[in-house]
């Protein structure tokens, strides 16, 4: 399953959202967080806290993204059409089994 949290505005909880999600299906089954924000808010809660979940940027996430059950993007707020249609075209060309979760 994929899900990616996204919203226009910042301070939403996208990032908050996302690493929740991913904590909870990562107690099921692997799974990978992708942090998709340029300021790298998850990876820089990763590297303070240790997630039990692997925390990566876009490009290797789209590497890594066979090897996980679920992945989580996190997004940077304002995204333009051109963002979300790339997220969507990326992710739905890396499984058939795509959702998206917009907050
Ligand atoms: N349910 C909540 N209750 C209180 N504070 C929250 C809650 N969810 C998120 N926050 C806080 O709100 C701020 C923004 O959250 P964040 O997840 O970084 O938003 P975004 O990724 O949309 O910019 C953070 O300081 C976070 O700790
Ligand atoms: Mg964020």
């Amino acid at each position: 399953m994929i899900i990616t949290v996204a919203s226009f505005k910042g301070g939403q909880a996208k990032t908050t959202t996302a690493v929740h999600l991913a904590a909870i299906l990562h107690e099921q089954t692997p799974t990978l967080l992708i942090d998709g924000d340029p300021n790298r808010s998850a990876t820089s809660w990763n590297r303070r806290k240790g997630f039990p979940f692997k925390v990566v940027d876009e490009k290797q996430g789209v590497r890594l993204s066979r090897e996980f059950e679920h992945i989580v993007i996190d997004t940077q707020p304002r995204p333009t059409k051109e963002d979300l249609k790339d997220l969507s075209e990326t992710w739905s060309q890396t499984s058939n089994n795509s959702k998206n979760f917009v907050r």
